[in-house]
């Protein structure tokens, strides 16, 4: 039986682990590594250039965009295992000097150096973070969506990708504020 004292620990931690949940705006869905690619081309992102991923996963957005176009990448993700996960794999590439995981919420932070944004949430997220992005990011910041649009927003591209045999086709919207 549980004893008093072990429940008196136990409930600021069942707190805090409802308020993670209610702070989660999308469950993990990775992008698959060919569209993580076109996601980066599609945003036009350039070595030095600064880039973040809001919700990032296992890594692989800010990893690719660190290793292959030679960015400066951030990923923000709210799950402990995959922050620690993605943070671990950039350390075992040695891409600590280029890419990290800040480990927080999509919606408490600051993108106003961002030259590439790139997003696979849902659409409640994307609503959400539209007032936000609105007033921090710079003339001319690019940003990538994965298969949700941000609905306020004019797109400056739209890019179908039909299945390739994985058994779901992707869309892309590339936005320019
Ligand atoms: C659909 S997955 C996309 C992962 C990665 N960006 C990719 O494309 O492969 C969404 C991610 O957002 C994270 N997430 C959800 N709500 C979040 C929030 N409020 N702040 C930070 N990360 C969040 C989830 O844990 C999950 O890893």
């Amino acid at each position: 039986m549980i004893t008093r004292r072990e429940l008196a620990a136990l409930v600021p931690a069942l707190g805090f682990a409802q308020v993670k949940e209610e702070k989660k705006l999308a469950p993990y869905y990775p992008t698959p590594e060919t569209i993580v690619e076109r996601m980066l081309q599609l945003g036009s992102l350039k070595a030095g250039e600064k880039m973040f991923d809001l919700g990032s996963g296992d890594g692989r957005l800010v990893i690719m965009a660190a290793e292959k176009f030679k960015a400066d990448a951030t990923g923000v993700e709210l799950d402990d295992d995959l922050y620690k996960q993605s943070s671990e794999r950039i350390k075992r590439l040695g891409l600590e000097g280029k890419a990290r995981i800040v480990h927080g919420d999509v919606l408490a932070q600051d993108y106003s150096p961002a030259d590439l944004l790139t997003v696979y949430l849902l659409p409640s997220a994307t609503e959400k973070l539209t007032p936000i992005l609105e007033k921090q990011l710079k003339k001319g910041t690019r940003i990538v969506s994965h298969d949700f649009p941000f609905k306020n927003w004019q797109p400056e591209k739209i890019e179908d990708i039909p299945d390739d045999g994985e058994g779901r086709s992707h869309t892309l919207y590339l936005y320019r504020r």
